[in-house]
């Protein structure tokens, strides 16, 4: 058995083989299934970048309308699961609401014990169509307000954004919101999928994965870190203040949210997406977000050469689109559920049980004590 002190966190461990996402962490680049994530970003919905991660190739028109139909039917969710967003404490956080939720909805999928591709991927329509009435609806009773029903004209992007809001949204916020979408979509084994990947290696089904991927997805040195970026920037509040702040946290060895990574050496390039779209946010509705996320990239960039990662330029953007900060994280297990399923997908057509050893470096053999004499 390996003992390599370096496989500590699984850094560089190659677990598994993958036609999905290929990430050049030297230099800083993303592709999903051979397409570069810009060209995505630029020419496709987020809808059509589903259908790659799933299918393996970009959709025909007729394909995509009959994908599309099918995430339409399945936006509603059981009354049961409205009432438990009901009865949930308001102060409980969105993303524990939404794994218990995901876990919940296993009980009314009639086919979950149905292990064939078929019954699989319809698992994961259903929970790429219902996570985003989940979080709609617990946003609007969490502020008392009149739940909205999916309108099935919309695609996703512009229907979450409707349901959140309660009106049609600019067609220019849609499209930077899809954009985003398609930004966190998938990336590899990344923590929350390779969390979803484990479970599903054991033949568990699609919704405990998904709840995995969730529950891991939560943490702040993985999809919490956005939600932290905001608190950050409204703490420093202007671009003047962000050098004392920056320098004063790494003074005390504390981590600054949004900014390293695993696999990226150079800068990420979602990153280099998102800070283009903050930038031309504030020139367009004006503050100052964008001016001092640029100050803290160049401080940390001077101090410790490192460079931000998806979450950190994701915070202003997304508030510049009018979007509450404890979203934020909730928001990436829209868009990254594709993502997620694209990858439990994969796992179970050519499927080994997950399962990695420990170095021991506990004591090798003790005397028992009876308790009575301990
Ligand atoms: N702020 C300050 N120092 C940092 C940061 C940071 N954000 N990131 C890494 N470092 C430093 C560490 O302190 C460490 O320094 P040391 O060697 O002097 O102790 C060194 O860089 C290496 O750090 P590791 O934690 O070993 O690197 P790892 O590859 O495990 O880190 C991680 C990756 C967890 C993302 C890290 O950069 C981090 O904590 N970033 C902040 C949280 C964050 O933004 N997470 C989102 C990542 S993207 C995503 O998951 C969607």
């Amino acid at each position: 058995m390996s003992t390599d002190k370096n496989s500590k966190g699984l850094d560089d461990i190659v677990v598994t083989s993958s036609e999905l996402t290929l990430i050049d962490g030297s230099s800083g680049k993303l592709s999903y299934c051979g397409y570069d994530i810009s060209n995505l970003t630029s020419n496709c919905s987020f809808e059509e970048v589903i259908f790659l991660l799933w299918h393996g190739s970009l959709p025909s028109i007729n394909e995509l309308d009959n994908f599309k139909a099918k995430i339409n039917q399945n936006r509603h969710i059981p009354p049961q699961l409205i009432s438990l967003i009901r009865q949930s404490p308001k102060e409980s956080s969105t993303m524990d609401l939404l794994r218990t939720c995901v876990s919940y909805l296993s009980s009314f999928d009639s086919d979950l014990l149905d292990t064939s591709s078929d019954s699989r991927m319809n698992a994961s329509i259903k929970l790429l169509a219902k996570i985003p009435t989940i979080l709609c609806y617990s946003e609007r009773i969490r502020h008392n307000q009149e739940l909205i029903e999916p309108n099935p004209d919309l695609d996703i992007a512009a229907n979450f954004l409707y349901m959140l809001k309660g009106k049609l949204p600019d067609d220019s916020f849609t499209r930077i919101f899809d954009k985003c979408l398609i930004i966190h979509a998938d990336h590899g084994l990344n923590a929350s999928t390779f969390a979803a990947r484990v479970t599903a290696s054991t033949l568990s089904d699609v919704y405990s994965a998904i709840t995995s991927a969730i529950g891991t997805l939560k943490g702040p040195l993985h999809g919490g870190a956005n939600e932290a970026v905001m608190i950050m920037l409204n703490e420093i509040k202007k671009p003047e203040n962000a050098q004392n702040y920056i320098l004063d946290k790494l003074k005390k060895k504390d981590r600054i949210m949004g900014f390293g990574h695993r696999v990226y050496k150079t800068i990420d390039p979602r990153a280099v997406i998102l800070c283009n779209m903050s930038k031309q946010l504030q020139s367009d509705y004006g503050g100052v977000l964008y001016d001092i996320s640029m100050e803290i990239e160049n401080i940390m960039d001077r101090e410790k050469n490192l460079k931000p990662n998806v979450d950190f330029y994701a915070a202003s953007v997304y508030t510049m689109l009018n979007i509450p900060s404890h979203l934020f994280t909730p928001i990436f297990a829209v868009s990254r559920i594709s993502g997620w399923c694209a990858q439990i997908l994969e796992q179970y057509v050519d499927n080994r049980l997950i399962r990695p050893r420990a170095n021991y470096i506990g004591y090798k053999s003790r005397t028992f004590i009876p308790l009575k004499d301990r």
